[in-house]
């Protein structure tokens, strides 16, 4: 990010309590924004992420020759190019965003044109390898930079292919599809943990068939898309914050409307009814075939219990693992993650910089190389936080300072913005002091 460093001083609170809407999905709005962008037709969207990674792909997507009008309050226009891009003479600016590198990637395999994207140093550490074999099996034509980016890709014709994917990916698995998608015969995604739908939701939304089995999701191309207008539900990783700052204040009340609850995603509002929260869901309905609905959530007046994320439950709770391994410290039994590798090699290696902060905060805590263990029943005392430039580790540690003795500063707060600039405002609103 361009922003200069920031520090956060948080305070502990007495309580978690409010009522608030979230802004849209960032998963969501990837891929509204990518196949709006691809799709024939002006699309409308309300409610679009105001991260900075979903405007990375806005960016890209206008690079090569969509239209965007933002029109403010997060209502966005997209005309799209009906299915041919125009390569762009400058690099594509992925920013940090790991979604739009590997699933545009998937995209231009299969457009005319020579592609180069590029992102910030966080991105240009992270693992390419694997959009690489997949396309390649697909005969595309790609160049990473020692297994990152900068990468480079020479569209043209591609074959479909059968894949099983060897990480539990939605990206990798989007990425495919969306090369699938341009291409004759059926491409096969298989993957052994199923991971969140969202393409496959919006694909569809945008008029593509496709055909599902329980382990594998299939896309006969070429396929032309058509604009839609939708409103995005709110993002439940980024609520994810405040659920978990709720759960771990005994009388604790907090409503948030209009969250997405896709059941590929809401995997921790179990986690968090297995600790002990109380949750109710109100007004569930579809929107483009995602849930969404209202949540209620307070915290047990017995304190949180104990619990155990591991096999497939890992990878479907992929992105709250840092808030939940952050409010460990304050349940009764602790809290147990394991076949969580892949927390490695997101923004940051987000087990090493767990460990390291919640050390920093005086807890006990134990790395796995694909885990850690954090024992409940644990007073934490402020301290300085290393986000590590990381959206998620900076919100995580807001969560536990609010229940610390004494003050904490997060370093590198602005990092929030990836997914979430309005973080500290709603944090503030709903701490009591
Ligand atoms: C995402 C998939 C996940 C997740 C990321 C968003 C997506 O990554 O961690 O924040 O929108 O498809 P992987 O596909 O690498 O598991």
């Amino acid at each position: 990010m361009s922003t200069a460093a920031q520090q956060r001083l948080i305070r502990p609170a007495r309580n978690i309590s409010g009522s608030l809407a979230l802004p849209g999905d960032k998963s969501i709005s990837h891929r509204y924004a990518m196949l709006g962008a691809f799709a024939q037709g002006t699309s409308r969207f309300t409610n679009f992420s105001t991260g900075a990674d979903c405007a990375s792909t806005l960016g890209c997507m206008e690079a090569l020759g969509a239209r965007v009008n933002r029109i403010g309050g997060g209502a966005i226009e997209i005309t799209g190019v009906a299915g041919r891009v125009t390569p762009s003479a400058n690099p594509l600016d992925c920013g940090n965003s790991g979604s739009t590198m590997r699933m545009m990637s998937g995209l231009l395999a299969a457009q005319q044109g020579t592609f180069t994207l590029i992102g910030d140093d966080s991105l240009s550490r992270r693992p390419m390898g694997r959009i690489k074999t997949p396309l390649e099996l697909m005969g595309a034509n790609l160049t990473l930079t020692e297994g990152h980016a900068p990468l480079t890709i020479v569209g043209g014709p591609l074959k479909a292919i059968d894949f099983t994917t060897p990480v539990p990916s939605a990206q990798v698995k989007t990425c495919v599809l969306l090369a699938g998608l341009q291409t004759s015969g059926a491409t096969t995604v298989r993957e052994a943990v199923r991971t969140r739908d969202h393409s496959e939701l919006a694909l569809r939304a945008f008029g593509a068939t496709l055909a599902r089995t329980s382990d594998s999701i299939s896309i006969s191309g070429p396929q032309q898309l058509h604009a839609i207008e939708a409103a995005v539900p709110g993002d439940l990783s980024s609520a994810a914050f405040f659920l978990c700052a709720a759960s771990i204040f005994p009388g604790s009340n907090l409503v948030l409307d209009a969250v997405g609850l896709n059941p590929t995603r809401a995997s921790l509002l179990d986690v968090l009814t297995a600790l002990g929260a109380k949750i109710s869901v109100l007004n569930l309905e579809e929107k483009h075939s995602e849930l969404v609905g209202t949540i209620q959530i307070s915290g047990p007046a017995e304190g949180l219990g104990t619990t155990a994320i591991t096999g497939a439950l890992s990878a479907q709770l992929i992105d709250e693992l840092p808030a939940l391994a952050a409010i460990g410290p304050y349940t009764s039994g602790g809290i147990r993650i394991r076949d969580a590798k892949e927390l490695r090699v997101k923004e940051s290696d987000r087990i090493a910089l767990v460990a390291q902060n919640l050390r920093a905060m005086g807890a006990e805590v134990i790395e796995f190389e694909d885990g850690l263990d954090v024992p409940g029943g644990q007073q934490l005392h402020g301290a300085t936080i290393d986000s590590g430039g990381d959206h998620r580790i900076a919100m995580a540690f807001s969560v536990a300072a609010l229940r610390a003795t004494g003050d904490t500063i997060i370093q590198g707060a602005e990092s929030a913005a990836i997914s979430f600039p309005e973080f500290f405002d709603i944090f503030n609103n709903i701490a009591e002091r």
